[in-house]
C-alpha cells in the first residue's frame, strides 16, 4: 500500500505566509506536466509492487490545471500503476479557481476529495495575507462543489492571524461549521522566514499574537469542531467519522509515498528523498536524466524520531506495541520512562497499548516531542 503525491509548483499570486514552493510564471505548465508523467515512469522502481490507495495533487495551485493536462496525468497513472478501485484521489484547489464549469470538469476525473483553501471567513483577514478570494466566494465555491456531487470536502483554516482576536476566529469557525465540511484542516498561522508576513513582522508592521491566545484559540477550535461531531483524528485536523484524509494517516502511520514534481518528497521505508524546489532545474534534470532529488538512508535514530513526532500528534498516539516491533524493549522502556512526569500532570494519557498526547498535552506538543526524542 502506497500514495503518490504530485506537486504543481504554479499559483496566480502569493499569499505572504506561505513558503511552498511555486512560481507564479505560468508559462511553464505543459512542460511541468510532460516532466511529471516522466518521472512517474521513471520512479516506479521506487515504490515497486505497491498498489496505490492514495493520490494527491497538492501545490502550488493544481486547480490551475486543464483538462488535457488531467488526461495525460491520469492516462499515465492508470498505465503504471496498479491503482485500487477504491483509491481517494484529492485535488487542492484554490476557491477562486472553482467555477461551475471547473467542477464539472473535474467530475470527468476519478476526483472523490476536494481540498479547498479557505483560510478564513473574515474579508479584512483574507486581504491581509493576500488571498485571491472573499468568504462569500469560499462559501459559494463549497457549496458549488457540493452541489455538483463532491461529498468529501475538506476546507483549510489558517487561525491566530497577527493581532486576531478569539472572537474573529469564532465567527469564522461557525460559517465553517455552517457549510459543515466532512473534513477540516486548522494550522496555527507560522512565520516561514522567506515570505513577506516575516518581513512585515520584522519590521514590526504587524504583531504576532501571543501563546496564551494560541492555545485559548486551539482549544476553542477543538471545542466547538468537537460538539460539532468531528474527530480531532490529528493535532490540525478533524473529521467527521469515516472521512479522516486516507493520504496524510498514510504519512503519519509511516506508510510509503512516492512525490511527483519539484519540491516534492518520497519515502520507501528506507530511503527519503526530495525533488529539487526549483521548476527549471527540474525540468532540465527530468530532460537530460540527470538526478533531481537528495536521497536520505534513514538512521535508526532518525526513524525512531519521525515515528514519535507524527504519531503523537495523532489521536491514535505510539502504539507501544509497534515500538517494541520496530525499536526493541530497551528504547520503549526509555520512553516509559521519560513520559511518566508528563502521565502523572495530566499531558500524556496510557490508553490500551498506547501513549498519546492528552488535550493539554496538545497544546504544548512541540516541547513535550522535543523532550521525549532520541538524540545520543
Ligand atoms: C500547500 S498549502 C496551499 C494550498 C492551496 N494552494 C491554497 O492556497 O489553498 C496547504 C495549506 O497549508 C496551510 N499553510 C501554508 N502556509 C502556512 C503557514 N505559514 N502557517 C499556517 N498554515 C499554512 C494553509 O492552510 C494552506 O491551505
Ligand atoms: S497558500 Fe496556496 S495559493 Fe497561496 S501561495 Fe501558497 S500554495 Fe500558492
Amino acid at each position: 500500500m502506497a500514495g503518490i503525491y504530485i506537486h504543481i509548483p504554479f499559483c496566480k499570486s502569493r499569499c505572504t505566509y506561505c513558503n511552498f514552493y511555486s512560481t507564479t510564471n505560468l508559462s511553464l505548465l505543459d512542460e511541468l506536466v510532460n516532466a511529471i508523467c516522466k518521472e512517474m515512469c521513471t520512479q516506479m522502481p521506487y515504490i515497486v509492487n505497491e498498489t496505490i490507495e492514495t493520490i494527491y495533487f497538492g501545490g502550488g495551485t493544481p486547480s490551475l490545471l486543464k483538462e488535457k493536462h488531467f488526461i495525460a496525468l491520469f492516462e499515465q497513472l492508470s498505465k503504471l500503476y496498479n491503482i485500487s478501485n477504491k483509491a481517494e484521489i484529492t485535488l487542492e484547489a484554490n476557491p477562486d479557481d472553482l467555477s461551475i464549469d471547473y467542477i464539472q470538469l473535474l467530475k470527468r476525473f476519478p476526483f472523490n476529495r476536494i481540498s479547498i483553501g479557505i483560510q478564513s471567513f473574515i474579508n479584512k483577514e483574507l486581504k491581509l495575507i493576500n488571498r485571491r478570494h472573499s468568504a462569500i466566494q469560499a462559501l459559494e465555491a463549497v457549496s458549488l462543489c457540493q452541489q455538483h456531487g463532491f461529498e468529501n470536502i475538506s476546507v483549510d483554516l489558517i487561525y491566530g492571524y497577527p493581532s486576531q482576536l478569539t472572537n474573529n476566529l469564532s465567527t469564522s469557525i461557525d460559517k465553517l461549521l455552517s457549510i459543515r465540511p466532512k473534513h477540516i484542516s486548522a494550522y496555527l498561522l507560522s512565520y516561514e522566514k522567506s515570505t513577506a508576513l516575516y518581513q512585515q513582522l520584522i519590521r514590526h508592521e504587524i504583531s504576532e499574537i501571543n501563546e496564551e491566545t494560541a492555545r485559548e484559540m486551539y482549544k476553542m477550535l477543538h471545542n466547538k469542531l468537537t460538539k460539532a461531531g468531528y474527530i480531532a483524528y490529528e493535532i490540525s485536523n478533524f473529521a467527521l467519522p469515516g472521512f479522516e484524509s486516507k493520504h496524510n494517516s498514510a504519512y503519519w502511520a509511516g506508510k510509503h509515498y512516492l512525490g511527483l514534481g519539484p519540491a516534492a518528497h518520497s519515502y520507501n521505508g528506507s530511503t527519503r528523498k526530495w525533488n529539487v524546489s526549483n521548476l527549471n532545474t527540474y525540468l532540465n534534470g527530468i530532460k537530460h536524466n540527470t538526478e533531481i532529488a537528495t536521497l536520505e538512508t534513514l538512521t535508526e535514530k532518525e526513524k525512531y524520531n519521525e515515528y514519535l513526532l507524527t504519531a503523537l500528534r495523532t489521536n491514535q498516539g505510539i502504539s507501544i506495541e509497534f515500538l517494541v516491533q520496530h525499536f526493541g524493549q530497551e528504547r520503549m522502556q526509555l520512553l516509559k520512562n521519560q513520559s511518566l512526569r508528563y502521565i502523572n500532570n495530566g499531558l500524556l494519557a496510557v490508553s490500551g497499548n498506547s501513549l498519546r498526547l492528552t488535550l493539554d498535552g496538545f497544546l504544548i506538543s512541540d516541547n513535550i516531542i522535543a523532550d521525549l526524542m532520541w538524540i545520543d
